[in-house]
């Protein structure tokens, strides 16, 4: 039968019945006979909320993908999001934008970047929220590695250490390529807020936040520099409080950040998608970027479990590639294994994963 496009369909049954040559086939003459390849940048993202959908919008404006595809459980939700998308076609690049509640629509992704999960209700305990999102992941983790079992998979959804760990273990991927996303997102604050005491671009300011995202993440005050210039040796005091500067004031805006956004907002969601789409960038582009990503930091730095938190990750198209050896102070070491040791915590009780 004739292949039109489904949007050609209703018009073309009419035109066939009274002629076969319809103004497709008189416009276009087939050349290659080829089947049609898998796509090789595909992206799924998981969860078309604010979050998700911020990821969305920011990998499709810096190109990053051949193929989008949406997964949600709100069909209508979905739906909308995927058609009001698509109708952007004519102004990105890329040719194929899907959703559906079924996972075989995110069949061979390269990266699969994971927004869903359930929000924290009043009064409710951290490690009951872990526990609802783990019974989340359940359903959600085995399904997309059914459909991609050689993806990399990016963590997004909150606690997203915790969560990174879950994945981890039911996805059954390497660690490789199991990635929260971390304190990329705490890092990029910090650099902003700084910048903006320095009134220089945030690109020119370098600077970590490590360890847990969010309340207890490690500003590597050590490491701070503007053009290899480091902030210790001009104030030895930095980051600490007896610092007449009060420059740790500016790592505590990062942590209160979030909360003062979703306040004013109800939700963060534009930073974290284009930090997203960043990491994305150097895992389809292999460029071999350092990012503060969450990864697996057993028997680093002395902690002895198995606990995801973010150090600097080199990332190409294999995921993590490696870790860099970051060199930090004693006091941020026994913080980095603070964290570790809560988290552990937390995990060491969750049920069936
Ligand atoms: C169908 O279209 C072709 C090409 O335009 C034309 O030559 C032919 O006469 C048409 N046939 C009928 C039955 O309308
Ligand atoms: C996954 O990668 C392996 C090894 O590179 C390859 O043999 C296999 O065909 C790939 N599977 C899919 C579904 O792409
Ligand atoms: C990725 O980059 C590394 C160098 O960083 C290079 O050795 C390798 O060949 C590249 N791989 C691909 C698939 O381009
Ligand atoms: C990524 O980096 C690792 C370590 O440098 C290297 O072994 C691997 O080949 C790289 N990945 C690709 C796809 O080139
Ligand atoms: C990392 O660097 C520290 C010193 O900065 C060193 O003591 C440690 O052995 C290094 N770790 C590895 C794995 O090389």
């Amino acid at each position: 039968f004739l292949k039109v496009p489904y949007f050609l369909h209703y018009k073309a049954h009419r035109i066939i019945r009274c002629n076969m040559s319809s103004v497709l086939q008189k416009l276009i003459t087939p050349l290659a006979s080829s089947p049609a390849e898998p796509p090789r940048n595909k992206v799924t993202v998981v969860g078309v909320g604010q979050v998700g959908m911020a990821c969305a919008i920011s990998i499709l404006l810096r190109d990053l993908c051949d193929e989008l595809a949406l997964v949600d459980v709100m069909e209508d939700r979905l739906k909308g999001e995927m058609m009001d998308l698509q109708h952007g076609s004519l102004f990105l690049k890329t040719s194929k934008i899907v959703a559906d509640k079924d996972y075989v629509v995110t069949a061979n992704s390269r990266l699969v970047v994971v927004t869903a999960g359930v929000r924290q209700q009043e009064g409710e305990s951290r490690l009951n929220l872990v526990q609802r999102n783990v019974n989340v992941f359940k359903v959600i983790i085995p399904q997309i590695v059914k459909y991609s079992p050689n993806c990399t998979l990016i963590v997004v959804s909150n606690p997203v250490d915790v969560l990174t760990y879950v994945t981890w273990k039911l996805s059954g991927l390497p660690k490789h390529r199991v990635i929260g996303s971390g304190t990329n997102l705490d890092s990029a604050r910090f650099r902003y807020l700084m910048s903006e005491r320095l009134g220089i671009h945030a690109s020119s300011f370098n600077g970590w936040v490590l360890g847990e995202h969010g309340d207890t993440s490690v500003p590597v005050w050590s490491g701070a520099n503007v053009a290899g210039v480091n902030f210790q040796s001009l104030n030895p005091d930095i980051g600490t409080d007896g610092d007449k500067e009060q420059w740790a004031a500016t790592h505590k805006a990062v942590v209160d950040s979030a909360y003062e956004v979703i306040k004013l907002k109800g939700y963060t969601n534009w930073a974290i998608g284009l930090s997203v789409a960043d990491l994305i960038e150097s895992i389809v582009k292999n460029m071999s970027r350092v990012h503060p990503v969450s990864t697996m930091v057993k028997d680093m730095y002395g902690i002895g479990e198995e606990v995801f938190l973010s150090l600097p990750c080199v990332l190409n198209s294999t995921g993590v590639s490696s870790v860099v050896n970051m060199t930090l102070t004693n006091a941020e070491v026994s913080q980095l294994r603070k964290s570790g040791d809560t988290l552990w915590g937390i995990q060491k009780d969750l049920k069936d994963i």
